[in-house]
């Protein structure tokens, strides 16, 4: 008898978590009921969308989030990983064979080769530096810094 009773409350209770469930669905407020959306403005789904790969500089976009400048990223990557080649300072025979005036030391010169660059290094691109180098997680902080900083 009192087993009986105990089932009947917990089918009772279950009901109520059923409703409100209901409710919850209704007090779902984005619009979308419950569906994913996948546009680039959901920060909540930047993450998958963020991914790549990208086909093009020109598609790859800057998260709204985006917290990286030249300062706390760009510079000092290119110092890092490039400017060993690639600075103004370096003469001719001193480059590695790094083109005269392919510059990354300031950032006019990286404005310059901006999509240059993101082909050759920056996200699913690994083709600079000549013998690799930066993780996977770089290269794609570097697609995000090009593409905030010079779209
Ligand atoms: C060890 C020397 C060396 C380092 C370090 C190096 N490069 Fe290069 N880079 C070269 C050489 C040599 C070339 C010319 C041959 C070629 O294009 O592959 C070149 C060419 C390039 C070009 C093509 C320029 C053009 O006009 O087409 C870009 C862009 C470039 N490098 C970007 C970078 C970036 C970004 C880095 C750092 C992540 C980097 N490189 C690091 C040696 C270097």
């Amino acid at each position: 008898m009192h087993t009986q009773t105990t089932i009947w409350l917990m089918a009772a209770a279950l009901m109520m978590l059923g409703a409100c469930g209901d409710a919850g669905d209704s007090a779902d407020d984005d619009g979308n009921n419950g569906f994913v959306d996948n546009t680039p403005n959901n920060s909540a789904n930047n993450d998958a969308v963020l991914e790549g790969p990208f086909e093009s500089f020109a598609e790859r976009p800057c998260p709204t989030d985006n917290i990286l400048t030249a300062d706390n990223f760009g510079a000092p990557f290119m110092a890092n990983w490039c400017n060993g080649c690639h600075h103004s300072s370096l003469p001719a025979g001193t480059r590695a064979g790094a083109p005269i005036g392919v510059d990354f030391d300031t950032m006019d010169g990286i404005e310059l080769y901006a999509e240059i660059i993101w082909l050759r290094t920056a996200d699913q691109n690994e083709g600079m530096p000549p013998a690799g180098g930066p993780s996977d997680e770089e290269r794609r902080m570097l697609g995000q810094w090009l593409a905030c900083e010079f779209k």
